[in-house]
C-alpha cells in the first residue's frame, strides 16, 4: 500500500470509497463537486495495482487548526490497518504545516482515541468553523441531519505539541 496526496484523476474513486460505505452512518457523504473544490485536503491509499482503497481528508481551518475527516477504507479491506496508515500521515501532514491542533466529529470516538484525540465540547471550536460544518450537514441527505442535530456526534480533539511530547518520552 502506498499513501500520497490525491490528484485531479482519483476524484471519480475517492467518491467511490464514500459510497461503498454508504449506509455506515457514521460517514459523511462526499459528493464529486466537494471532493474536487477541497481536492488538495485529501490523500489517497493505493493498493499495489494503483487502485484507490481508502481515502482521508485534512483541511486547514486556521494556521493552527485542522480537521480530519472522511477518512474511509473500502469495507473489504477494513480492519488491515489501512486506516492506522491515513490517521498517521494526516497527524505527520499536519505536524508538517506547523498546525498544532486536530479536531473531527465521529459516531466512532472509542477509534479516533486511539490517535490521541480526546472529547471536547464542539462549542470550544471557532464559530467560523463550525458554521462550516453546519453547511456541509445540510448538504447530506436529510436522513443523515438527524444523528447531528440530535448531537450524537462526538467532537473530539488532539493537541499535536502534547501528543509528539508524549510520542518522544514514551
Ligand atoms: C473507521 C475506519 C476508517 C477504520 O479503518 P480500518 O482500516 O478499518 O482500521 P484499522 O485496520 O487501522 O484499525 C482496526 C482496529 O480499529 C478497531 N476499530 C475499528 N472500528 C472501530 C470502532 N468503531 N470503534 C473502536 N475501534 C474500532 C478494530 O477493532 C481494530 O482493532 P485492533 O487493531 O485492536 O484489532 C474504517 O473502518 C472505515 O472506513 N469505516 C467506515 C467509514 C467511517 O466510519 N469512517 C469514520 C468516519 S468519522
Amino acid at each position: 500500500m502506498t499513501i500520497e496526496p490525491a490528484t485531479v484523476n482519483d476524484t471519480q474513486a475517492i467518491v467511490s470509497v464514500f459510497i461503498a460505505n454508504q449506509y455506515d452512518p457514521g460517514l459523511f457523504q462526499e459528493h464529486e463537486a466537494e471532493v474536487k473544490r477541497n481536492l488538495r485536503d485529501f490523500l489517497v491509499v493505493r493498493d499495489a495495482n494503483g487502485k484507490v482503497v481508502a481515502c482521508a481528508g485534512l483541511h486547514r481551518d486556521s494556521a493552527e487548526l485542522a480537521e480530519i475527516y472522511g477518512v474511509a477504507v473500502l469495507p473489504e479491506l477494513q480492519g488491515q490497518g489501512i486506516g492506522a496508515i491515513l490517521m498517521r500521515k494526516c497527524t505527520e501532514q499536519a505536524v508538517a504545516g506547523q498546525v498544532t491542533h486536530l479536531w473531527l466529529a465521529t459516531i466512532k470516538p472509542e477509534y479516533f482515541r486511539r490517535y490521541s484525540f480526546r472529547p471536547i465540547s464542539r462549542w470550544s471550536l471557532p464559530t467560523s468553523v463550525l458554521l462550516r460544518k453546519l453547511r456541509q450537514v445540510f448538504q447530506q441527505p436529510v436522513q443523515r441531519w438527524v444523528p447531528v442535530l440530535l448531537g450524537r456526534h462526538t467532537f473530539m480533539h488532539c493537541n499535536l505539541v502534547e501528543k509528539q511530547r508524549d510520542d518522544a518520552g514514551a
